[in-house]
């Protein structure tokens, strides 16, 4: 092994990752990237088929975005958003309320999908105080949602196997599987419902039925909730639509963004709101109604320059409309695999796609996690050159937009052979 990958295996720990088994193997270190294709230190060259964990949009090393982050970096790279703030901020900031969904006018920056979501749950509790109803503190989730790391997004999620060990640190989520469901549990003590909308990330890329989100916007209006949608995977065209709550015409009352925002180039998260919200915290100090939350590197200028760009590129390549016949190779290739043996379900909305993997199709009985069936087929993937990851036994693809057919292609043949491969 290089040095490199040795010490890599000596100081690090990685995330979502069984630190013995990734002792146990040598680690891909990846050292440029250009369009859809990363390279590692020895020369072998990877299609990014999941966009860097679904963050990059327009390719690696994109001309604009870089050079905005470059010439950023000649002026200032960070200054404090307290009691200052800053022309890439600002800019970003208009052009996000120009392209959010009508009534969204408000933003307020945090650092990754995690931080975005804790400032809506925190807004939106507050929200409440400073409205003088202190008895809506409670929060609804769905089953399987994932809304990120810190303790409010785990609360948050339902995902057992990332999320029931840290229960004791906690706080209650009234959890729901569907409409029927939230409407058993409605009361007055009801702060806000949360959902990722359109499809469920993490969970397993599981597409809700079409209209409930606007069903469920109709819901909260109706009993008081706040609608919180978690537009962390979401967003930026991810669907084929620059947000997900577009396909229904729904305008929630916070809204996450992460992952895309700055083109998968540099951590940057944004949370907007409404404001009838904003106008809540208003008032004299002396009634302390402050949103007191912030982070030491919120709205920073690198990364507003790089999402400013970033927004530039889908404004001057089209990227939406660019984009459809990749989504329709992507669907197209994605049905043809249903048939396979082994494939239980293929789901696929917009740039998202995923194929899940059963051991008995007829029965639906699942692969036990322990066999690792996705984790063995991305790795059947990265030996021919194409890189992802898996949900459990659900192999996900999610290219970066600008990846070409010749390239899609690939992806999908590889996907293919990978499992035959495993389920042999
Ligand atoms: C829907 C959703 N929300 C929140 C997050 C958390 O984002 P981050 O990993 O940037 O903290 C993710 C990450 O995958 C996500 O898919």
């Amino acid at each position: 092994m290089t040095s490199l990958a040795d010490k890599d295996h000596r100081y690090l720990w990685h995330p979502f990752t069984q630190m013995k088994d990734w002792l146990a193997d040598e680690p891909v270190i990846i050292e440029s990237g250009e369009g859809a294709m990363l390279r590692d230190t020895k020369g072998r060259e990877y299609i990014d088929a999941n966009s860097s964990i679904w963050t990059n949009l327009h390719g690696h090393r994109h001309p604009a975005i870089t050079q905005a982050i470059k010439d950023q970096l000649d002026r200032v790279a960070h200054s404090s958003f307290l009691g200052l703030s800053n022309a890439p901020a600002i800019q970003l900031a208009e052009k996000l309320v120009n392209i959010a969904p009508h009534g969204l006018t408000r933003v307020f920056y945090s650092d990754d999908g995690s931080t975005a979501m804790e400032v809506a749950i925190k807004m939106a509790l507050q929200y409440w105080q400073n409205r003088q109803q202190p008895q809506r503190t409670n929060f609804v989730a769905f089953a399987d949602a994932y809304h990120g790391d810190t303790l409010g997004a785990v609360s948050l999620g339902g995902i057992d196997l990332f999320h029931a060990t840290f229960k004791p640190l906690l706080f209650d989520v009234v959890r729901v599987k569907d409409m029927a469901g939230l409407r058993r549990v409605v009361d007055g003590t009801l702060a806000a419902v949360v959902i990722e909308p359109l499809i469920q990330g993490a969970g397993g890329m599981k597409l809700w039925p079409r209209g409930l989100l606007k069903e469920l916007r109709a819901f909260c209006s109706q009993n008081g909730a706040l609608l919180i949608a978690d537009e962390v995977m979401t967003g930026f065209g991810r669907t084929g639509r620059m947000f997900a709550c577009e396909h229904e015409g729904v305008t929630p009352d916070l809204m996450a963004v992460a992952k895309g925002l700055t083109g998968g180039y540099l951590p940057l998260a944004a949370t907007l709101t409404t404001e009838e919200i904003f106008g809540a915290f208003l008032g004299e100090y002396s009634e302390f109604k402050t949103f007191f939350h912030g982070h030491s590197y919120t709205g920073n200028q690198l990364g507003c320059a790089a999402a400013v760009a970033n927004l530039r590129v889908f404004e001057e390549d089209q990227t939406l409309e660019k984009m459809r016949p990749m989504c329709e190779q992507l669907r197209a290739g994605l049905e043809a695999l249903r048939t396979r043996p082994h494939v239980g379900d293929v789901r696929h909305l917009g740039m998202i796609g995923a194929v899940e993997l059963f051991k008995d199709v007829s029965t639906k009985e699942p692969y036990p996690l322990t066999d690792r069936i996705g984790m063995k087929a991305c790795a059947e993937m990265r030996q021919r050159g194409v890189l992802t990851r898996p949900i459990g036994n659900t192999i996900v693809l999610m290219p970066p937009y600008c990846i070409t057919r010749p390239q899609l292609d690939r992806v999908l043949s590889v996907l293919a052979e990978a499992i035959l491969v495993v389920v042999a």
